[in-house]
This record gives C-alpha cells, sequence and structure tokens, in this order.
C-alpha cells in the first residue's frame, strides 16, 4: 500500500518557531558557535544540540566521540543531573584544550569532563580505564569509516536502557540517495552502520531527520 503523504513538509516556519519557543542559547554555546564558524570547525548543529540535549537529561554517565571545541559536550553537561560525567574523546589537543575554556566559561566543573587525548578506536583497543563504562548514553560524531567500529566498541560498555545517538547520519542527502554513481567510502560506511543499527535485535532504533541526521538507539538490554 503506497504510504499516505502528509501535505505539510517541516520548513522554515516550523524551524523559526522551534527557535523562538526555545530556552535562550547558554552564552558559552552561542560563544562556540561564532568560533567554529570562521575556523571552519564541524560542530553539531544547534537544532540536534536541542535534542542531544533532552536525550541526555537523565543520563549520569556519558561518553562522546569526538569532542572538538565542545559544542555537543556542553550541550550535555549543561542538561545531565548533578553529579553525572562525560568521557570525551578527540585526537586533537589544540581543540579540546579550547574546549575546556568554553566548559569552565559556562561554570561546568573540572571533574565533570574527561577528555582522553587519542583516536577512538586506539583508545578502545589498549582498554583506556576511562572508558571502561558503563555508559548510559554514547555519542557518536567523529570519522564517519570509523562509525560501524565504535558502535562495534561501546555495545559491551552500555549499562541497561542506555542510549547511542549518532550524527551526520544522513551526510546531506547522501546516504539516502541510492542513485549516486560512486559512493564514498564515508556514505557507505554510514549506510552499513545505520543498517546494523536499525536492524539489531539488541535496540530499538529510529533516524531523526534533524540537522544532518540523528541516529538513536536504545539498548535494549
Ligand atoms: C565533527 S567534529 C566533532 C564535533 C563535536 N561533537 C561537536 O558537535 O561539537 C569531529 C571531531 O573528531 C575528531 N577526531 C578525528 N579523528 C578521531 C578519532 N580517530 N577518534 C576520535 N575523534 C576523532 C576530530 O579531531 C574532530 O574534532
Amino acid at each position: 500500500m503506497a504510504r499516505r503523504e502528509r501535505t505539510h513538509q517541516v520548513g522554515r516556519v516550523d524551524r523559526d518557531y522551534v527557535e523562538a519557543t526555545s530556552p535562550a542559547l547558554h552564552p558559552a554555546l552561542a560563544a562556540i558557535e561564532e568560533a567554529a564558524e570562521p575556523d571552519g570547525i564541524p560542530i553539531l548543529d544547534r537544532e540536534s544540540g536541542r535534542v542531544l540535549a533532552a536525550l541526555a537529561a537523565n543520563r549520569r554517565r556519558i561518553l562522546e566521540i569526538g569532542t572538538a571545541i565542545g559544542f555537543s559536550t556542553l550541550w550535555m553537561a549543561l542538561a545531565q543531573p548533578a553529579g553525572g560525567t562525560i568521557v570525551t574523546i578527540d585526537p586533537d589537543r589544540s581543540r579540546t584544550d579550547r574546549a575546556r575554556s568554553w566548559w569552565r566559561q559556562a561554570g561546568v566543573p573540572d571533574e565533570q569532563i574527561t577528555v582522553v587525548t587519542a583516536r577512538a578506536l586506539e583508545a578502545f583497543e589498549r582498554r583506556e580505564p576511562a572508558l571502561d563504562g558503563p555508559f548510559d548514553l554514547v555519542f557518536i560524531d567523529a570519522i564517519k569509516t570509523e562509525y560501524p567500529a565504535y558502535a562495534a566498541a561501546v555495545i559491551p560498555r552500555l549499562s541497561p536502557g542506555a542510549l547511542i545517538v549518532a550524527d551526520n547520519v544522513l551526510w546531506s542527502g547522501r546516504v539516502a540517495d541510492m542513485e549516486q554513481l560512486d559512493p564514498t567510502e564515508d556514505t557507505l560506511a554510514l549506510r552499513q552502520f545505520n543498517g546494523g543499527m536499525l536492524s539489531d535485535p539488541r535496540f530499538v532504533a529510529s533516524i531523526l531527520p534533524v540537522g544532518d541526521g540523528l541516529l538513536v538507539a536504545t539498548y535494549r538490554a
């Protein structure tokens, strides 16, 4: 049976409404947005940040793969309960040092966020103690070709009912476009990651068409 098409597609008016009715952006988040653009640092878009914050709100132990200058980390840090912690992995110390200064500016205690300066798969491989878990939420936002391997590494480190959230899973339309003659390694890996998560019986998963596509998967264990 043909899928019934909705007459209204979410567009600019809806986005303006969401922006206008959402709580004001924290000044440190606004400052990071402003700093990222001229330096060409890819960060989560604001809509996805709001979704991520809502998902992080009762998650005490969070793991992030891909810190950059700390935008997504700060959305989660400001939302998680008092006493919550975030471990965030990024090999680029010049970025994570900048991140730390924004987190301090936002009043986040240093002990809330631990930075692991490493390539994520190498850190998992050498059993970096900070990555032991268990984690209540894992946010994935680093090398696209490594998404399937990140999932394999983090699943044994999840607590019951944990969430895996991943950004860029629609990759500006390239993941859905099956007509492309020569899809990139990134596109192929993201298709593999999405297919694996959506069909894994250990999870209930969906892709939210927010920003560049956010996959949200709840661990049923
Ligand atoms: C898209 S940015 C992260 C953006 C950040 N999550 C945000 O929204 O504010 C991707 C980051 O992954 C980092 N990265 C590159 N290779 C990595 C690896 N092998 N493991 C973990 N992070 C890596 C890059 O240095 C970069 O800062």
